[in-house]
């Protein structure tokens, strides 16, 4: 006589049914506040592509939290309901179930459903903005260590900040000049590798005027987290003015006298720890961190010349802290760039002239 498997008896305990009704509305509860809280953090849509890149998002937490709920709860009910009985061996094993092709068939099935879905819904909005049409302006954005640079079509020069028109569709070319930076700016919810070599392409409209940050997404050095720039989404009038004003404007950074005579020791001691000091130590010049040491800068007869080449002057030493500086050394971005005033730079000289006389 054939040997006939007995199929146990499908138990799924007392309360399965009460659960699944539990999970239904935690789930229903969980997905609705997905869907309709604002962001956490509390960042502003400031423009397209941001309203989609939310939708998608809010569409992957809803579903995550649906799984979630699914697989923890019914994990933790299964577990104290076959609990094993007290009292029994600590060897005993429960009832095996084997070939179940119904369920088989439905735990492949759901999750190969879902991820289709996913993968169309995200690359319909991938190609939605590869594919917008009708960009009116197109600007290039060049990253490097530590700093961004921005190349507008009708300026010959590059600069440091980058101004977006309110409602007008603009492509972004993205590349690096030295090593991999990424280029983030949160409000709009776009983010693209600056790679040496090549260039990636993101498509924004500005909805909402201010002033937001870009921001450096890959570690890319020591002053990795100091590369953020500031983006001004503004009017077209507003836009067509300072647009006229780069212009207008020739040399390179901040501009303006600097008041050298006025410069404090203390002061510049203290700016020296928030802006100089990830880069430059204040030992000799040999010290090297990123750029050579400052410590010696006024009376090192070994470096009679500034790395620029320029004679060893205050007047000198201000001009290349407000021009930065690009060459053999390497890379120090702007005044502009590094957030200092011309009194700022004043204070600098006068510690690093401090510095000197020890
Ligand atoms: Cu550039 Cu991090």
């Amino acid at each position: 006589m054939a040997q006939r498997v007995v199929k146990p008896k499908t138990n799924l305990g007392p309360g399965f049914w009460p659960v699944t009704a539990f999970i239904a509305v935690l789930s229903a509860v969980m997905v609705y506040l997905i869907e309709s809280m604002p962001l956490p953090i509390g960042l502003i849509q400031a423009g397209a592509p941001a309203d989609s890149i939310d939708a998608l998002f809010r569409f992957l937490g809803a579903v995550a939290a649906v799984i979630f709920n699914i697989v923890v709860i019914y994990t933790v009910y299964f577990g104290i309901v076959f609990a094993r009985p007290k009292g029994a061996p600590a060897n005993t094993i429960g009832v095996q179930i084997h070939d179940a092709p119904v369920l088989e068939f439905w735990w492949t099935a759901i999750p190969t459903i879902l991820v289709v879905i996913l993968s169309i819904y995200s690359v319909k909005i991938w190609a939605d903005l590869q594919n917008s049409q009708g960009d009116v302006l197109t600007i290039e954005a060049i990253g490097y260590q530590y700093g961004f640079q921005f190349r507008y079509p009708k300026l010959d020069k590059p600069i440091d900040e980058m101004h977006l028109q309110l409602n007008v569709p603009t492509t972004i070319h993205v590349t690096s000049r030295d090593v991999i930076h990424g280029f983030w700016i949160p409000e709009l919810r776009m983010k693209a590798d600056m790679v040496p070599g090549l260039i990636n392409t993101i498509r924004v409209t500005p909805t909402v005027p201010g002033t937001y940050h870009i921001i450096c997404s890959e570690f890319c050095g020591v002053a990795h987290s100091t590369m953020r720039h500031d983006v001004v989404i503004e009017s077209q009038q507003n836009f067509a003015k300072w647009f006229a004003r780069q212009g207008g404007s020739s040399g390179g950074g901040g501009g303006g006298t600097i008041p050298i005579a006025q410069g404090k020791v203390d002061l510049g001691q203290k700016l020296f720890g928030q802006k100089c000091s990830a880069c430059h130590s204040v030992g000799p010049f040999d010290q090297k961190q990123v750029g050579p040491g400052l410590g010696k800068i006024f009376n090192d007869p070994a470096h009679p010349k500034l790395v620029n080449n320029d004679p060893v002057t205050p007047q000198n030493v201000a001009k290349i802290i407000q021009t930065g500086y690009q060459g053999d050394m390497g890379v120090m971005p702007s005044a502009q760039v590094n957030q200092l005033s011309n009194p700022d730079i004043a204070n600098l000289v006068a510690y690093l002239a401090s510095l000197s006389k020890k």
